[in-house]
């Protein structure tokens, strides 16, 4: 029989970070229990992360703010830790209906937050996002540099990492990891689950691969005239499986480390637009047509991590490379067309 150490409430795990960290917890020998609302997301993505692991997952389908819901999920398991994926993550969307993601992403935490206070379990690791840092004056970006928000989104990460910081500091029992994601993209290697961006994807990654399946004509390039080496924009690309192992080891760190912790979530190596295309061309045999267009209301030149920290005290880096990150992405995308539809 399996044996499982901890117990783990993982929200937002039917989503796209998500169902590939509980696909590693599961593997690494955790118990799971998802709780989801499927506003950005599909039962199917569980029922195949239930494929890949042979587990039947424990679902919880309710809102993060549902306080009921989440007060009964904590009478009925004793959770370890809490992983909080749950929240709308679109800029753009964001700056059109900024209550919205208020009262979903900080809301949402809160309710939580609450909840886990009065069931006693004071142990999280927080979806955050290299956003925080807003426009950075260099790079690469360390844990210690400023933190501003752009947008309505940026600061819903902002204001939640202000609550867990205020946390942390006013009761010394609990223990959180901030995590700041860089650019995650790719897919788990089975090529079963992936990001299902549903309609036109905002992100660059989700976007050429629709012009590589021929669902898009063609690819904007937001900008070639931006203070790099050739013009395009510059970001540190995650893959979504080394993404998904940076929650373990924030875990485990977790067992033996009270307060609250900020790690950058990349992988040190900044890679532009144009780069990206090439890559991307290589892995899949596809030609990318591309065509430049004005800069995205924004955007920044460059952001990528340093990610000595992560490495330290963590004991976590990233395993995977461009290609790795292109080929799994490619997969994902031929094998799924049209997401998990
Ligand atoms: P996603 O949309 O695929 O997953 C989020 C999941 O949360 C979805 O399954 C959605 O249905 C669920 N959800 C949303 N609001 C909810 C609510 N109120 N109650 C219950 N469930 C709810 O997004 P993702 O890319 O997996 O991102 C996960 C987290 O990581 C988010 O908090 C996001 O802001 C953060 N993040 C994402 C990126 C990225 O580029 N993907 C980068 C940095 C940070
Ligand atoms: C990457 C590069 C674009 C699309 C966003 C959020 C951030 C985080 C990750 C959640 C940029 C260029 C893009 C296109 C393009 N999410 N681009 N044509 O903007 O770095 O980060 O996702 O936390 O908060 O802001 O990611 O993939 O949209 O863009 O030229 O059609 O690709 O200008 O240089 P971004 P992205």
């Amino acid at each position: 029989m399996q044996q499982f150490n901890n117990k783990i409430l993982v929200t937002g795990g039917a989503g796209y970070i998500g169902s590939h960290t509980v696909v590693s917890l599961i593997e690494q020998g955790f118990e799971v229990v998802v709780l989801d609302n499927f506003s950005n997301s599909s039962a199917e993505a569980l029922r195949r992360v239930e494929r890949i692991t042979g587990v039947t997952l424990d679902v919880v389908s309710a809102d993060v703010r549902d306080r009921q819901a989440l007060q009964n999920a904590f009478e009925h398991n004793k959770f370890d830790a809490v992983i909080h994926f749950a929240g709308l993550k679109a800029v753009g969307e964001s700056a059109q209906q900024p209550l919205r993601y208020y009262l979903n992403n900080v809301d949402g935490a809160l309710q939580l937050l609450q909840v886990m206070n009065d069931n006693g379990c004071k142990r999280i690791v927080f979806s955050s996002s290299a956003t925080v840092y807003g426009d950075p004056s260099s790079v690469p970006i360390t844990e210690s540099f400023p933190l501003s928000a752009t947008n309505p989104y940026g600061q819903s990460k902002l204001m939640v990492e202000n609550i867990l910081r205020d946390i942390s500091s006013s009761d010394p029992n609990w223990q959180i990891s901030i995590l700041r994601y860089f650019n995650p993209v790719a897919a788990h290697q089975s090529g079963l689950i992936g990001e299902d961006s549903g309609g036109v994807p905002n992100n660059l990654l989700p976007y050429i691969s629709q012009v590589g399946v021929g669902k898009l004509e063609f690819l904007s390039v937001y900008g070639n005239d931006y203070d790099t080496h050739d013009g395009t924009g510059v970001r540190d690309y995650i893959h979504v499986v080394d993404l998904a192992s940076a929650h373990i080891k924030a875990l485990k760190v977790l067992d033996d480390e009270h307060g609250c912790q900020s790690y950058n979530i990349g992988t040190g190596r900044g890679y532009s637009v144009l780069e990206i295309v090439k890559a991307f061309e290589r892995a899949s045999g596809q030609n990318i047509e591309y065509k430049i267009m004005p800069r995205r209301l924004g955007d920044i030149a460059s952001c990528y991590a340093d990610t000595d920290k992560s490495a330290r005290t963590l004991g976590w880096q990233a395993e995977h490379d461009l290609d790795d990150m292109m080929r799994d992405h490619w997969h994902w995308q031929r094998k799924n067309p049209n997401g998990y539809n």
